[in-house]
């Protein structure tokens, strides 16, 4: 197999699909917001506040480096803006996750953890901005990716089956 990479924006599900698609697989996962805040020993919260976006941009380059030399076999949840480092395509098989913006705002918005959940996502804190994050991004996303997976109104046990059907050889 060779690497996975789930791409998406804000909100999709990626770190539930990612644990979901290990228990059915037993495959390893790596998530690249934990790499990046171990890296630091800080938070995204804390590094975007003192250090800023372009700084958390070029974190992402460097684990995307680390990650193409260096990672196999490995399934990779990715933090929503990982799509654009330059050599995503090098790194591994890219599955976009794909939901309406309305579906992941209510999902941030209704976790138990809501408060948490934003923290971690400054960008996702004022909703017009973010709306206008997702439609710059999604064709983006669209264009990076080897396989969309639509994960409108299927739960997270179905899309993991779908994506290691598609993507695991
Ligand atoms: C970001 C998404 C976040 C995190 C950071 C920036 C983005 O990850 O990497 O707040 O640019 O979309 P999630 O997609 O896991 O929320």
């Amino acid at each position: 197999m060779t690497n996975i990479l789930l791409i998406g924006f804000m909100g999709v599900g990626k770190g539930t699909i990612s644990r979901e698609i290990v228990k059915q697989s037993g495959v390893i996962a790596l998530d690249t917001d934990d790499i990046i805040e171990s890296m630091e020993h800080c938070k995204i919260k804390k590094i975007f506040e003192e250090k800023g976006e372009a700084y958390f941009r070029d974190l992402e380059r460097r684990v995307a480096i680390w990650l193409s030399h260096s990672v196999r076999d490995t399934l990779i949840a990715t933090g929503g803006g990982f799509y654009k480092v330059p050599n995503l395509n090098l790194i591994g098989t890219v599955v976009y996750l794909y939901s309406d913006f309305d579906a992941l705002y209510e999902r941030i918005l209704n976790h138990p953890n809501a408060k948490s959940k934003l923290k971690k996502r400054p960008l996702f804190n004022d909703v017009d901005k973010a709306k206008a994050l997702f439609d710059m991004r999604a064709p983006e996303y669209e264009r990076v990716a080897d396989i969309v997976v639509d994960v409108r109104h299927k739960d997270a046990q179905k899309i993991a089956k779908e994506i290691i059907k598609k993507a695991m050889k």
